[in-house]
């Protein structure tokens, strides 16, 4: 079997286009532009990166794009004051703190003081809550990636066995919420799981977020199986050249899979991609406007009512 590649950057194109399009709705028809703030401690290359993208497809889409660069020494209440600041700014949806910060901050209380209408990231314990008790929420980015990655190449999850391999709170633990939301029965791996290369013979889909380079082998692979790569490691060719390498072993797990995800151009694209819809969802509902975002209600909808909506986003607003 040779694996077709599922294309995130493709898809993360047409996701990208469709927010664009949500946005100039939002612009045409209430007068708001949604606005994402990214914040930066230090100088770590990939994250800088990170962010640069982050904020230049935020405002290639449309939106009011912030980015602020914090010093590596910088202290914990600047942080939670930039961020209380952040939290007032009415023309602030989105707030994204870059991970990791450095070790003399505490992390959960920089992500805690974030208001959860704009934990764009779905990081707050308010929306892991939410998340966990199947309640509308903000979730987290790149399992909403790996979601939809996988339903474009099967319609119907439910009753399919997935291995998850990795517990972080940024892809594990909130992806096998949503994928048992979705009807799979879901296997939290890790690498300390015993029989790991047996359990994922046994899946019909596999996640591999652990960090670990190449760690799934061909052979750890039932024949046909979807296999989606979260991973992004650094690793040395054997010419010594650098290259950056997923969590699977690309050539040997494509001749067993159906479908696989590419490192790099699968999962990160579309990561980024759902940093900008979570935006957009943060500006709609905080301000009480789903109606907008529903085709079949909108014309419906007289003037007076988007008049009505735009007085409450000015009430907000005060
Ligand atoms: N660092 C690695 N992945 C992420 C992410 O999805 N969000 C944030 N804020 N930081 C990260």
């Amino acid at each position: 079997m040779n694996a077709i590649r599922i294309d995130g950057k493709a898809i993360a194109e047409l996701l990208r286009a469709r927010v664009a399009h949500d946005v100039a709705l939002l612009q045409a028809e209430c007068n708001v532009t949604p606005g994402l703030a990214v914040v930066l401690v230090g100088e770590d290359l990939a994250s800088s990166v990170y962010v640069k993208t982050k904020a230049r497809q935020a405002q290639a889409a449309g939106f009011k794009s912030q980015q602020f660069l914090l010093p590596s020494n910088v202290g914990e209440a600047e942080l939670l004051e930039l961020i209380e600041e952040l939290n007032a700014d009415v023309s602030i949806d989105g707030i994204l703190i870059q991970l990791p910060l450095p070790g003399h901050v505490d992390r959960w209380r920089v992500l805690e003081a974030i208001n959860p209408a704009k934990d764009v990231d779905g990081f707050h314990p308010y929306n892991v809550g939410r998340l966990a008790a199947g309640r509308p929420a903000l979730a987290p980015c790149t399992p909403l990636a790996v979601v939809h990655l996988i339903k474009t190449v099967v319609t119907d999850l439910s009753g399919l066995d997935v291995v998850v391999i990795g517990r972080s709170n940024i892809v594990g633990k909130p992806l096998a919420l949503l994928l048992g939301d979705a009807g799979c029965t879901v296997t939290g791996a890790q690498l300390q799981t015993r029989n790991l290369p047996d359990l994922c013979r046994k899946a019909d889909i596999v996640v591999a977020a652990a960090g670990w380079a190449e760690l799934v082998r061909g052979d750890w692979l039932k024949p046909g199986v979807i296999v989606i790569d979260v991973g992004i490691n650094r690793a040395i060719d054997s010419v010594g050249t650098v290259k950056l390498v997923g969590d699977v072993a690309f050539t040997e797990a494509s001749k067993r899979a159906s479908y696989i995800t590419p490192v790099p151009g699968g999962v990160g694209p579309m990561t980024v991609a759902y940093l900008l819809a979570n935006t957009v969802n943060a500006a709609v509902s905080r301000r009480g406007l789903s109606w907008l975002m529903n085709p079949d209600a909108r014309h419906v909808w007289p003037s007076s009512v988007r008049e009505k909506n735009r007085a409450v986003d000015l009430q907000q607003a005060t």
